[in-house]
């Protein structure tokens, strides 16, 4: 099963491959200032994946997302808007969970530590997190390309209904681990290149990180998230250890 990283750098590939790039948080709507208080941009230099604020000075992400972070990287918190307003920091260390598996996108998670700290407070918050339930009613906001621009200046979202561990893992011939799940908001919506890392958001809580899509943006099938509930000890663990 082919999996498609929605990260900026994916671009690159479908390009060669021919793929078309057409695509948005497609269906999606502008969000309102503080409806996502806790996502992130990260940025290097044009926005290339988002993340969540899970303490003062550290973010959750894709370990994809985490995969090409440098010592230019960029957190851009606050925010609705691509580039302006918010507040923009430094990066100072970024980590990937230890049995991260890029073909797979298994344990797709990661953490990107700040050198200062965020100042909380209506558009700048920590998340806490949920186990997204079965047929809950969730958002995934992102920055990603829209069917019509690559880089919208205004965040987008797109609601989604949680699919059953056993509907995610038949649309991926079997291969799901039990740190993944799906979600879908009908065809012609969805996560689209620039969305990995963000925000899947169930009773206002971070529920998934997004991971891959299938066969491409849009299409009659579910996105694939990373889930947070199983990840908490191994985020509070690292975020302590500093
Ligand atoms: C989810 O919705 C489907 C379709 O309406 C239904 O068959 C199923 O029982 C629901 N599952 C749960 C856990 O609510």
């Amino acid at each position: 099963m082919k999996h498609h990283c929605l990260i900026l750098v994916a671009i690159t590939i479908s390009a060669t491959l021919g793929a078309p790039r057409k695509g948005r948080i497609y269906g999606g709507d502008a969000a309102a200032p503080g409806q996502f208080p806790s996502i992130v941009s990260i940025n290097d230099p044009v926005q290339f994946c988002d993340g969540s604020i899970v303490s003062k000075n550290w973010v959750v992400t894709a370990a994809h997302c985490v995969d090409v972070v440098t010592s230019t990287t960029t957190i851009i918190a606050g925010t609705n808007l691509a580039n302006s307003g918010g507040t923009t920091h430094k990066v100072a260390k970024w980590i990937n969970h230890e049995d991260y598996d890029p073909t797979a996108l298994i344990n797709d998670i990661g953490l990107i530590q700040i050198e200062d700290e965020f100042e909380f407070d209506d558009v700048t918050q920590p998340t806490e997190f949920v186990d997204p339930a079965v047929n809950a009613t969730c958002s995934v906001a992102g920055w990603g390309e829209t069917d019509t621009v690559e880089f919208p200046e205004e965040l987008q979202f797109v609601e989604q209904t949680v699919f059953s561990f056993e509907t995610c893992k038949s649309f991926v011939g079997g291969e799901l681990a039990e740190g993944q799940t799906c979600a879908f908001s009908g065809e012609g919506k969805g996560l689209c290149i620039g969305d990995s890392g963000g925000p899947l958001v169930c009773e206002g809580k971070l529920a998934g990180i997004a991971s891959f899509i299938i066969e491409g943006c849009g299409k009659d099938n579910p996105d694939f998230y990373t889930k947070t509930a199983p990840y908490v000890d191994w985020i509070n663990k690292n975020i302590q250890a500093k």
